[in-house]
């Protein structure tokens, strides 16, 4: 299938997230003088932005693809909450299932930048029992509804093992594309899923290996295979940070694609920005090659922006133009 044929069936596509759901806060500011309180630099505030993280970055991503994007989570009855939803509604994404509730904060990152050197993160954040969420008629309805369903884990609390159990069988019976990106702290089963998607320290956590040694080459054979052996996914692709992706099948490295990044200013929120393009690619009749060439140049894009950031399908078209298909 050609990368434009997938662009164009990207419109059409319904995609439901269920994920750890965050909000992310940036205060821009100067510092000229350490306080007269204590030993710490004043900042002076110039400007505050705003973004999503975790699942519903994935949403932001989808829809920037242009997809119809129903997202599922947790979030606090308060006004860091209310700007969530507002900016994901302002993205166009459904938004009924983010289910609000006083017992616990809305997961909110703050994070204090001098120019561009950070100072400092203040986190809040409840236990993760306070994020759980039920299985209920509307989301097993919002799976039939989807062409896809996307579970993006941030070990925060959305993502149990009985949620996901239930959510997964549901989607496998009415024949959608299911994809996880996982948190191996998690110790979730997920025989079953489609397609995992875990960066390079994750799959070694997925695999049971401890971290290379200094010098020492990343087993990706050896990886795969374990992960394979014991999760047992469809498809499974590793991303590599600065090496690219590894697409990986019945135990085996099928290929590996190095990165299509020119520039990198930014790579956070890169990982969101793969499996969302990828599993958007596999629900509009991609092969897993074609997907991960796709979200590749999607990732090589965002990292080249500054700020958590997202890709529309005019941007990878030029991309794709920019680097000629292989095979
Ligand atoms: N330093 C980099 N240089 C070039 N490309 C990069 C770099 N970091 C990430 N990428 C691209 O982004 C993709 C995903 O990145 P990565 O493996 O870091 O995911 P991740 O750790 O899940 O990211 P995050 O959790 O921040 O969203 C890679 O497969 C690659 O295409
Ligand atoms: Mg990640």
């Amino acid at each position: 299938m050609k990368s434009i044929k997938i662009l164009e069936a990207f419109s059409s596509l319904r995609v439901l997230v269920v994920g750890d759901l965050m909000f992310d806060h940036y205060i821009w500011g100067d510092v000229q003088r350490i306080s007269p309180e204590a030993p710490v630099p004043v900042v002076h505030c110039q400007r505050e932005t705003h973004t999503a993280g975790g699942g519903a970055n994935v949403a932001l991503n989808l829809a920037s693809l242009g997809a119809t994007v129903r997202l599922a989570g947790a979030i606090g009855a308060d006004a860091a909450g209310e700007r969530l939803v507002e900016l994901l509604q302002g993205a166009g994404v459904d938004t009924a299932l983010c289910l609000a509730d006083a017992k616990r904060p809305t997961i909110l990152k703050t994070r204090v930048l001098a120019r561009t050197q950070q100072l400092c993160r203040i986190d809040y954040e409840g236990a993760a029992s306070a994020y759980t969420l039920e299985s209920n008629p509307e989301l097993l309805a919002a799976i039939e509804g989807s062409d896809a369903v996307i579970f993006s884990d941030y070990a925060k609390g959305v993502i149990s093992q009985g949620l996901f159990s239930e959510l997964l069988a549901h989607a496998r019976r009415h024949g959608k594309v299911v994809s996880l990106d996982p948190k191996p702290s998690r110790h979730l089963d997920f025989h079953g899923v489609g397609l995992i998607t875990p960066n390079r320290h994750e799959a070694l956590e997925l695999a049971g290996l401890p971290e290379p040694d200094h010098g020492e080459a990343y087993p990706l054979a050896e990886v795969c295979r374990l992960i394979f052996e014991r999760h047992g996914p469809e498809l499974l692709i590793i991303t590599l940070g600065a090496d690219g992706m590894a697409i990986c099948r019945g135990g085996a490295v099928e290929r590996t694609l190095s990165t299509e990044a020119r520039e990198v200013f930014d790579v956070s929120g890169a990982g969101d920005t793969v499996i969302a393009t990828l599993t958007a690619a596999l629900a509009a009749g991609a092969s897993a090659v074609e997907a991960a060439r796709l979200a590749n140049h999607a990732a090589g894009i965002v990292v080249s922006k500054i700020g958590t950031a997202r890709v529309d399908p005019e941007e990878l078209r030029a991309s794709l133009n920019s680097s000629p298909e292989e095979d």
